[in-house]
């Protein structure tokens, strides 16, 4: 048990700002992402795609981190903004997600190579099974903020999604969104 007493935090629900000012602010821009997109055109690297802020707890399996996330609308080429997108690396560790604003997807992905697409929007609330790696995607054409809450000794894997990728990807359709089979998944892999 960590010493940490009760708190509270103030959540605007429409634009996901927090009371609280976050130091550890994480923001990605599209030179962060190299390699992220099928189709890299040329598009400022200076652009913002999207910001976390967290609630700072300590990290441990008995507390719950939580953060905003605010996911910027644009594209790259067919496909639209999204997050990079991990495992935990405590493999296990679930996660909520509840979204407050915009339109997203969140696509989600087992190691074994399954796959699932499921909604965000105001109200979504999306429960990501431990073993799933996710990401999320805007597909609209404002800003997609959500919360997300998970256990705090979770961690990060980045590294199995940037060079295995997802197996599927989000892009523009003439009718809007459209899912699809990434031809690039696994293809660096050995
Ligand atoms: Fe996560």
């Amino acid at each position: 048990m960590t010493d940490l007493a009760p708190f509270t935090t103030l959540l605007d629900l429409d634009t996901g700002e927090l009371t609280r000012d976050s130091d550890t602010v994480v923001a990605r821009r599209l030179a962060d992402l190299t390699g992220l997109f099928l189709h890299e055109t040329d598009t400022d690297p200076e652009r913002l795609v999207y910001r976390v802020f967290p609630v700072e707890v300590p990290p441990t399996n008995a507390n719950l981190l939580h953060s905003i996330t605010v996911l910027e609308p644009g594209r790259v080429g067919d496909e639209y903004f999204m997050t990079k997108g991990h495992f935990h690396a405590v493999r296990d560790r679930a996660e909520i997600y509840l979204g407050l604003s915009g339109t997203g997807r969140l696509v989600m992905a087992t190691e074994d190579g399954r796959s699932v697409v499921e909604p965000m929007h105001r109200g979504t609330l999306n429960y990501v099974s431990g073993g799933w790696a996710h990401r999320s995607v805007n597909v609209g054409d404002g800003p997609l903020v959500f919360l997300a809450v998970y256990i705090g000794d979770a961690g990060y894997d980045y590294a199995t999604i940037e060079r295995e990728g997802f197996p599927v990807r989000v892009v523009e359709g003439s009718d809007g969104p459209v899912v699809e089979p990434n031809p690039r998944y696994r293809a660096n892999a050995s």
